[in-house]
Parts: structure tokens; sequence; C-alpha cells
């Protein structure tokens, strides 16, 4: 067990090594709201801290005193504050924020020996997880904020091999969705309980759609075009006045952290919203998978008939196998990961981009909230579509195969693209 608790504080270190280098810079980056979509990147510094206290210190129990004061405490209530009105909050200062975070840690670190099961120490990789969807949050954010580059270019990808961009069958069948805490001890309550599920025959797109293909539906009018999309697509893509992905130029150049760039053809297109993905893959004559037929395609092995852990198998990720951990601070182009196919011969299905999928939120048969109970439960039913796989953004414990993500269908600024499918007829 003390492997476990090793490994759980090793996954808080690494999370904080990120955190520190994306809140690293003046005052006036980390105090200013770059977009009225994202929050300051201190108020996501000091949230992280609040979350930490409240579930590893006081077990959840917002009713006992943290080590904030509690009126201050409560303006990292997430449910409180919209994300466009923090700014105006009377926040900690970036410096009073990376001190509240560092006693935080240090009472989390003495409590923790305490922890001796995989039960206690499932809040500890919960509140890892949390943090770590922050950082992907606060990336965001860097991507969205104008100025100077701050992050540099990223860290070198594995060279891609040509491969086919074709479509993958998929054979109809029962197969096993979602996954029992005692297969998966950090799983979140939305991914649980493993259930079968019959699906019929469908053909998946090898590898994620590029911007190369992406860049042809655009330059096709593909969105002067309404028959390409839903009429909520269509009535939001003249609303919103979408043209191309966001951060893409007129001139064939993108704006990555503060660089422009070429878009480089074969990297799987990103910051694309929900209604465009559904659109483009209605011109390429395809359509979107659900998350179902995404996780078949993920991590169903039909020669033994059971899952695999990952893709690949039932080995630990490695930068060989996937595109995660944030440091490329990009896509891999599709090619590049041929150790990490599935059983079927899917590629990139964890890592470099979240992939739409046509699946609202809902519970899987036999959903029990986990202690955190408000991390799902307020989103079912609600205006949303699930993305899977994660993105290069993911880093620590945050990505399994049966990991769901929700976001609305009008969202870009997120790490998200996609992949084709098809039905079998
Ligand atoms: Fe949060």
């Amino acid at each position: 067990m003390s492997d476990l608790r090793e490994a759980a504080a090793r996954g808080l270190e690494q999370a904080r090594v990120r955190t520190a280098a994306l809140t690293e810079f003046d005052e006036p980056e980390l105090t200013r709201q770059h977009s009225p979509l994202m929050s300051p990147l201190v108020w996501d510094l000091a949230h992280i801290g609040q979350q930490e206290d409240l579930w590893l210190l006081r077990g959840g129990d917002a009713a006992r005193q943290g080590v904030l004061p509690a009126a201050i405490e409560k303006l990292y209530d997430a449910f409180e504050h919209p994300r466009a009105t923090r700014v105006a909050l009377p926040l900690l200062t970036p410096q009073e924020a990376r001190r509240y975070l560092a006693d935080v840690r240090d009472q989390v670190f003495d409590s923790l020996a305490a922890r001796t099961t995989a039960e206690d120490l499932f809040p500890v990789v919960m509140v890892e997880q949390h943090e770590q969807q922050h950082i992907e949050t606060m990336l965001a954010t860097h991507q969205l904020r104008d100025g100077v580059a701050l992050l540099g270019a990223g860290a070198a990808l594995p060279p891609p091999r040509p491969v086919p961009h074709d479509a993958v069958l998929v054979p109809a069948g029962e197969f096993v969705l979602g996954v029992d805490a005692e297969d998966e001890p950090w799983s979140l309550d939305n991914e649980r309980p493993a259930h079968r599920v019959d699906l019929p025959a469908f053909r998946i797109g090898r590898v994620p759609v590029t911007n190369a293909e992406y860049a042809r539906f655009v330059a096709a009018g593909g969105y002067r075009e309404p028959r390409w999309w839903s009429d909520r697509g269509w009535q939001h893509r003249v609303e919103a006045g979408l043209e191309r992905p966001q951060f893409w130029g007129v001139d064939g150049s993108r704006r990555r952290f503060g660089i422009v760039e070429d878009i480089p053809p074969d990297e799987p297109v990103q910051h694309v919203c929900f209604f465009e993905a559904e659109a483009y893959a209605a011109w390429a004559g395809a359509r979107l998978p659900t998350e179902q037929e995404w996780e078949k395609a993920c991590v169903w092995d039909p020669a033994v008939e059971a899952r695999r852990r990952w893709p690949w198998g039932a080995s630990e990720w490695t930068p060989a196998l996937a595109n995660l951990g944030g440091a490329a601070l990009r896509p891999a182009p599709v090619g590049s990961y041929e150790a990490g196919a599935s059983a079927y011969g899917v590629e990139q299905l964890i890592g470099d981009v979240w992939e739409w999928t046509t699946s609202a939120l809902t519970p899987w048969p036999g959903f029990t909230p986990m202690l955190y109970r408000q991390y799902s439960e307020p989103f079912f039913g609600g205006d949303y579509r699930i993305l899977r796989g994660g993105s290069w953004a993911v880093g620590g414990n945050t990505i399994r195969p049966s990991f769901r993500n929700w976001d609305h269908p009008i969202r870009r600024q997120i790490f998200c693209g996609l992949r084709l499918a098809w039905d079998v007829v």
C-alpha cells in the first residue's frame, strides 16, 4: 500500500510542477482576464488549493474551518461565481495564492501517512485529477491570451510515419462499457459501473481528422453551405461569425501560445466546436461517433472478448505510445504512434485532441455519486456533448479510455478535434 501512497504523493507533486510553470509570470498576466470564457489565472491557482483543502484536510465538509477565512474561501466556489465574473472579486494576490497552496500542501503531506487503503487514497488522486484538469484550463487561458509568447514552442515529438486515413471496421456485438473501482481505482463516478452494451457494426476513422483535411472543407465553402450544418449549428455559425477553426488566420497561418506559424497539414485539427465537427463530418459523407462506439474502438479486444486497460494493452503510458503530459504544446501529426494502436488498429485515441462525440452526458445504469457529489450529477441531461480520449495537454492520472469529458457544443477554446464514423449498411 505504501507504493500506492507514494504514487499518489508523486502525482500531487507532478501536478504542482505544471501549475507552477503556468503561473510563474508577473502579476498582471495572472490577474488579468484574458477572455470572458476563462478565469484570471490567479483564480484557478487559489481554487486548486481550495479544493485540496476541502477534500484532503476537511473530508469535503465545507462547514469546517479551512486554511482561509470562510468569506475568502467562498470566492473560489465555482458554482457560486461564473468565470466571467471572477476578475471583479477581491481575490488573493498571486503571492498570497502561492503561499496558500504551499500551506495546504504541507498539511496534506503531513496527513498522508494515515491513508492506508486505495479507498483512503481515492480523494488524493481525485484532487490530483482536479489540479490536472485546471492545468488544462489554464493552458486554454494561455492560448487565448494576447501578447508575447510565454510558454515557448513546445517539446519535440516522435517522427510520424505515413498512415492511411481510412475507416476501420468494428463488427457488431457486445462489449463492456465503463469500469469498476476494483479495476480502475482512480476512475470517477460517471465512468462506473462496467456493463455490457450491444452495438451494431460501424466504421471509425483510423486517425483523427487533420488540418489539411479540414482546410479542404473550409476552401470548398463548407462555412457558406447550410446543408452541411444542423439548424442549431448553422444558427450558431452565423451568430458567432465562424469562418474557420479558432486561431486560424485567413492566410494559412495559426496562432499557438503567442507564436504565429504555418498550419501543419498532418496534425489533428484543433479548436473546432461540436457544430463545426458535425458539419465537417456531414460534408465528408460521415458522422461523428457515439461515445459508446468510441470506447469500444479504443479498448475492446475481440480476440479475447475483454477490455484492455489502454488501447495498446496493459502497460503504462510512455511518450512512445501517446502524446500526453502537455510538454509538446500541440497535437502530434497522424501516424506518430503506431505502437499506441487499439486492437482494431485505431490510432491516437488517447492524447492529441479531445474528440467530440454525439453523446450527451447521462449516467451509466447503476450510477452512484462519489464523495464529490457535484462532479457529475448537476450536469446530467444538460446541453453538453461528450468528448473522449484526452488531449496533448492532459497529464497525470487524468485520462483513461473510460474517462468522460463534457462541454457545451459551442465551445472551441479547449483542445478539441474530431474523428469520423460511418454506419455499416
Ligand atoms: Fe475546479
